[in-house]
């Protein structure tokens, strides 16, 4: 097991949902920006690093079809599955490194709130991006939220890379481009603040 997914593996297996620093209730960014890609109802949508976030949930609740949510953590998807009971039947779980995954399909959609930004190491964004540029369809929508520029500098106890739109449209280069761009001030379970950013992108 590599290091990384033992860092997540222990994550998921000693803290409870609400006790994490990225826990939301209601993603309503990320549903707004999915909602505003033109997503419907049988949009292929992937979520990228979804862990045990009510994302899924929200986009069940909302009619949304084919989804997909992908992890390095087994845990974290085994706690959104039991979470969401008979219906998690209809989501396809992947628990892969995104950076050495190979895509079985094409999507409409990737969503990926606060994974990329742990991917401190030039070689490992290039292969997100490849991932990136190979799974989604010409014309699909790509929604990137993380840390901003003023955000924290580590997440989970890790470093991370933080982004504007600026710096994140040109890191994913010019195969993407930028369709809309917004910054989220989320509230962490225990009161504090952390600056995020969110990006929409259309693949070319
Ligand atoms: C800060 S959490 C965010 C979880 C979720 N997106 C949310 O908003 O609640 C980061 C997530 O990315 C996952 N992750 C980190 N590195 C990853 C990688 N290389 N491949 C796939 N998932 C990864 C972690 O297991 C964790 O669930």
């Amino acid at each position: 097991m590599s290091d990384r997914t033992t860092h997540w593996q222990t994550v998921y297996t000693t803290k409870a949902e609400t006790e994490v620093s990225w826990y939301q209730d209601q993603p309503a960014t990320s549903l707004r920006l999915i909602r505003e890609a033109g997503a419907g109802p049988s949009s292929r949508i992937i979520d990228i690093g979804g862990g045990a976030s009510r994302l899924v949930d929200a986009l069940l609740a909302a009619g949304y079809g084919a989804l997909t949510v992908l992890d390095i953590s087994e845990a974290a998807l085994a706690a959104a599955r039991a979470r969401i009971g008979a219906a998690a039947a209809a989501v396809d779980w992947i628990t892969a490194d995104v950076t050495r995954w190979t895509p079985p399909a094409r999507y409409d959609i990737w969503h990926d709130r606060a994974a990329f930004h742990f991917l401190t190491d030039a070689d490992d964004r290039a292969a997100y991006v490849a991932r990136l540029r190979s799974a989604v369809v010409p014309g699909g929508a790509v929604i990137i939220g993380t840390f901003a520029l003023d955000g924290p500098e580590t997440c989970s106890g890790l470093p991370v890379v933080r982004y504007d739109a600026a710096s994140l449209a040109a890191t994913l280069g010019p195969a993407f481009e930028l369709q809309d761009a917004c910054t989220e001030a989320h509230g962490t379970p225990w009161g504090s603040v952390q600056q995020f950013q969110f990006c929409r992108f259309r693949a070319c």
